[in-house]
């Protein structure tokens, strides 16, 4: 009965990886033209889910039903003939296709057998003229942000052909607020015209807004489904993770020491970084706020070595030092954990033993051989610590969920023997639990000494975790709040760029 009245019907899915079942014997249904939250820890099957019903996932057992009728999928191309579309959770491009080619991507115009290059520029421009999207057609995706290259992902399924079920993995988790309502818009637009929405996040405050169900899931089975209303916060979390946690932020018993990292008149013409200057104390951790395009990101790049600066210099422990690449950096004694963790976190092919050990061999070597047995110990260590879910350390990241990814990244940074420590949206994409064991570790790290830099765009956790903050705005630094002054107004006010006092010159 649930099968004819449902848009989607899953019944009895279930899919097995070597050594993990993913998906457990699910079954549920997702009505026409609603939004449909889907939840869960990390790890817990929802990305799995959803590539089954795009086709890219064919499932070791059970079947599903669109508008009543059983399907099967071989590939994502199937599902898009059928109205079945996914934006996906970890951003995979090819870095030099430009933004023209790659949102015409499958759909070039064509002339006779060939492609119209020109009615590819085209029809390109029209669509990013029509979004609101004012990026130049002709830049190749590497020269995009992560923010920016999501955006054009959702415009490109969107405007794909006939799409009535639009799958979306954690599509907001590198939008600015601004962009977050836009795409919110769009929702409730597409839902007008009868568009059925599955959308996973980690984001309670966001769901809420635009939930019509939700469905949890936990450990690759089903949990519940329901309408929005009847679920609470903290039943919802209950529910998740299967068990209460408390949502506050650890206290830090030490008090901070000298100044291990000082930075001064960093000035990057590629980044748009103007003078910036701070420090950072060991056992401090430091907040760099400001809304996205502010230029956090870049700065901690240029102090990693990633992108280059043209002046400036940054001391370690009072000792002036060069970095140039990132080699210098970690030579110096920095780590850093970096927002995309697809393009700079991982090695894909790799396992999670040797990604998390990566940085930090000298730890785990002697002379110049690998100690195998101590490289095991240590990473163990971790991969419990962050309640890694895989199969072992002998898992390929890329068999990971994306949280579990992120984990992976973070577990490589916190274990080198750094004094710095960057950590650039360390819990995005992160479930509730393991955001709770990281704040943990960085409290931990932090009274062992390190100095940590942190940039969060969820003000909850920017100000519950650092001890002092530096907003920025247009490539500056505008500001500098002490605990006491760090209140989620002051901070957006300083990112909106009304005051500049504290430690920006000029
Ligand atoms: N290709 C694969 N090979 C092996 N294991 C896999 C593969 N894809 C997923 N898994 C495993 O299946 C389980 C479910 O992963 P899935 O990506 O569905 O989680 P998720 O709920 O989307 O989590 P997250 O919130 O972290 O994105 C995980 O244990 C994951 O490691
Ligand atoms: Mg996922």
């Amino acid at each position: 009965m649930a099968v004819q009245d449902d848009k989607i019907w899953f019944d009895s899915i279930s899919m097995e990886f070597p050594g993990v079942l993913a998906l457990d014997d699910v079954t549920f249904g997702v009505k026409k033209g609603t939004v449909h939250i889907m939840m869960g820890e990390n790890g817990a099957g929802k990305s799995t889910l959803m590539k089954v019903l795009n086709g890219t996932n064919v499932p070791s057992r059970g079947k599903f039903y669109v508008d009543g009728k059983e399907m099967r999928f071989s590939s994502a191309r199937e599902a898009e003939k059928q109205g079945i579309a996914m934006i996906y959770q970890e951003l995979s491009y090819i870095p030099d296709m430009t933004v023209e080619r790659y949102l015409m991507l499958c759909r070039e115009p064509k002339r006779g057998c060939f492609i119209d290059w020109k009615g590819v520029s085209q029809k390109a421009k029209e669509i990013l003229e029509e979004e609101g999207l004012d990026y130049d057609p002709k830049l190749t995706l590497r020269q995009l942000n992560v923010s920016d290259i999501q955006l054009l992902e959702i415009t490109k399924c969107i405007r794909g052909n006939h799409i009535d079920v639009l799958i979306m993995d954690e599509p907001t988790s590198a939008l600015t607020s601004k962009e977050v309502e836009r795409l919110f818009e769009k929702i409730e637009m597409l839902k007008k015209r009868g568009i059925t929405i599955l959308y996973i996040s980690h984001k309670m405050d966001e769901i809420f807004r635009i939930a019509d169900y939700i469905t949890v899931m936990r450990d690759g089975k089903h949990i519940s489904t329901a309408p929005a209303e009847e679920f609470t916060n903290d039943g919802l979390v209950k529910l998740m993770v299967g068990r209460e946690i408390s949502d506050v932020y650890p206290e830090k018993e030490t008090a901070a020491g000298d100044k291990i990292l000082e930075v001064e008149g960093l000035t990057s013409e590629y980044g748009r970084l103007h003078d910036i200057s701070f420090y950072v104390r060991a056992g401090e951790i430091v907040g760099l706020g400001g809304l996205m395009g502010a230029g956090r990101s870049e700065t901690v790049r240029a102090i990693f070595g990633i992108d280059r600066f043209e002046e400036g210099t940054i001391r370690i422990a009072g000792k002036p030092v060069k970095i140039r690449r990132v080699s210098d950096a970690i030579r110096n004694g920095i780590a850093m954990a970096t927002e995309d963790r697809r393009r700079l976190g991982l090695i894909l092919c790799r396992n999670l033993k040797e990604n998390i050990s990566l940085s930090s061999l000298r730890k785990v070597s002697r002379y110049t051989f690998l100690n195998l047995k101590k490289e095991k110990r240590l990473t163990e260590r971790y991969f419990q610590k962050m309640k890694i879910k895989a199969s072992g350390l002998e898992a390929a990241a890329m068999t990971l969920s994306g949280g579990n990814q992120q984990k992976v990244v973070l577990s490589k940074c916190l274990m080198t023997d750094a004094k710095v420590l960057i950590l650039d949206e360390p819990t995005r994409g992160i479930d509730v639990g393991a955001k709770h064991e990281i704040y943990k570790l960085m409290i931990e790290l932090a009274e062992n000494g390190i100095g940590i830099i942190m940039i969060s765009s969820e003000l909850p956790e920017f100000i519950g975790m650092c001890d002092r903050a530096y907003v920025m705005h247009n490539g500056r630094i505008v500001g500098e709040l002490d605990k006491k002054h760090m209140t989620q107004e002051e901070i957006i006010r300083m990112a909106a760029g009304g005051v500049r006092h504290g430690h920006s010159k000029g």
